[in-house]
């Protein structure tokens, strides 16, 4: 069974979510270990109570990409976790060439838009104010740009007229708990290839 490491800054949603679905067997995975790079991350309380070793690793500095020595302390602490694959879930930090090189194809991230539209903070925000109608969660392959790497998963979210930046970070919130675990059973299944930027799934035979 492969075993997901998980990289989160704060409240933890999405990190809850794969960790409720590897417990039940939804996902066939285990969780090793979960990482923050900030003090009590509330992320931190949570895996403590499904059974997970997690705690904070000092990113280096204060915001953006971590040191190289942090990437490096990320990438040794998961790798002790006996990690194959890892999921940033709200990990607000870029990472780096060295790091993605030590899980090659192999780091998921989540983010709040139908990608390419509206990549970084607040995207949510940034669908409101743009007045698309539709919005929802993307689930990508990370490269060492920002929400830039191919696409596994998508979940579209309608945008409502009373909709504030509150109400549809909620309801995309919803969807992407659904995605994030429906992307891993994808990848974790083997059962795709990444042509350029298109990621395929590859029909299993049954003969
Ligand atoms: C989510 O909206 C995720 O898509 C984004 O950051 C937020 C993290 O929320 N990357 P949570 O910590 O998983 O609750």
């Amino acid at each position: 069974m492969s075993t997901i490491g998980i990289l989160a800054s704060g409240r933890g949603s999405n990190a809850e979510a794969l960790l409720s679905a590897a417990a039940s067997g939804r996902l066939p995975a285990r969780i090793g270990v979960v990482l923050s790079d900030r003090v009590g991350a509330p992320v931190l309380g949570i895996a403590g109570r499904y059974g997970v070793p997690a705690r904070y690793l000092d990113p280096g500095r204060p915001g953006g990409r971590l040191t190289p020595g942090a990437e490096g302390a990320f990438a040794s602490a998961l790798r002790d976790a006996g990690t194959d694959w890892v999921a940033l879930a709200g990990f607000m930090r870029i990472l780096g060439k060295p790091f993605l090189e030590a899980f090659p194809g192999r780091v998921l991230n989540i983010h709040p838009s139908l990608l390419p539209s509206f990549p970084g903070l607040h995207a949510q925000r940034q669908a409101i104010e743009y007045g698309v109608k539709v919005a929802g969660c993307t689930v990508h392959f990370v490269d060492d740009g920002v929400d830039s790497g191919p696409v596994v998963a998508q979940r579209p979210v309608p945008v409502l007229d009373h909709d504030t930046e509150e109400t549809l970070s909620a309801r995309i919130l919803e969807a992407e708990h659904e995605l994030y675990t429906e992307a891993f059973r994808l990848v974790l299944s083997g059962a795709y290839r990444v042509s350029g930027r298109r990621v395929l799934s590859i029909l299993q035979r049954t003969s």
